[in-house]
């Protein structure tokens, strides 16, 4: 699994103090990243002690340290299906969080009820923005799950845009015109592109800092052939922020 900055250590508080969230009979959104897996391998020792929870995988990678870890999986269009048991809470991690500032957080994806403050998320630093962002959205509680390198007043680090690959070039033609510098991500140890879970590709693109997440987020959903970007706005209920000495969660 990929593992971005940050030390270990501060990845694993916050990731345990995400999985003790969690009580018997819940299904879990299972995040992806090495922040994430500290909390599903949590998880897994809960279970092994007796703990009965399901878990939904946000990924291929995330799926298959579940089942590593014994914890039972559901597909998302079963947990949030008519007949479905619905999405207790997601756990997941997040390439960078706004602690404040910039624009208020009611854009696309708000779920209605007051976020933190700040809070907007980039994610997508391991391509599986699209389903996370499906599961994260439809749980009824996100803890977020980062070290402090992850936190910024404001955004702006690359955002991800998983993209057709049809409508490779449209869109970043798109994203030149909204202000954005868009790379395609290439595979670190193959000679080629990344290809996400969903066999689409992804540009990574550079705003500068981002003033108003929420609009830029309508902006990119709007772009044909996107099929999801990495700015999660109005989405995090917690934020756990794994320190040196503990963990602080910021609601
Ligand atoms: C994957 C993600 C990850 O949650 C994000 O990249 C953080 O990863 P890590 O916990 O390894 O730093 O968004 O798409």
């Amino acid at each position: 699994m990929k593992t971005s900055g940050g030390s270990d250590a501060m990845k694993r508080r916050a990731g345990e103090s995400a999985a003790a969230a969690v009580s018997d009979g819940d299904v879990v959104g299972l995040g992806t990243g090495s922040t994430a897996a500290h909390a599903i391998r949590r998880l897994g020792d809960r279970v092994d002690a007796g703990l009965d929870v399901r878990g939904v995988p946000t990924s291929f990678a995330s799926r298959e340290l579940a089942v590593e870890e014994a914890i039972p999986c559901l597909d998302l269009p079963d947990a949030v299906g008519p007949d479905g048991p619905g999405i207790d809470l997601a756990i997941d991690g997040a390439d960078q969080v706004a602690t404040g500032g910039g624009e208020e957080d009611t854009g696309s994806g708000a779920r209605g009820d007051a976020p933190v403050s700040g809070g907007a998320l980039i994610k997508g630093g391991g391509a599986a923005h699209a389903r996370e962002k499906l599961v994260d959205a439809a749980a009824d509680r996100f803890l977020v799950v980062a070290d402090p390198s992850k936190e910024s007043p404001r955004l702006d680090r690359s955002v991800p845009v998983e993209v057709l690959p049809a409508g490779r070039t449209a869109v970043a033609a798109a994203v030149r015109e909204a202000g954005g510098e868009p790379t395609l991500r290439r595979a670190e140890r193959k000679d080629g592109p990344v290809v996400t879970d969903n066999g689409n590709l992804v540009l990574d693109c550079a705003f500068g800092e981002i003033d108003a997440p929420a609009s830029l987020a309508a902006t990119l959903s709007s772009i044909p052939g996107v099929v999801e970007h990495g700015l999660f706005v109005g989405l995090a209920d917690e934020i756990h922020v794994g320190t040196e000495s503990g963990v602080r969660v910021d609601e």
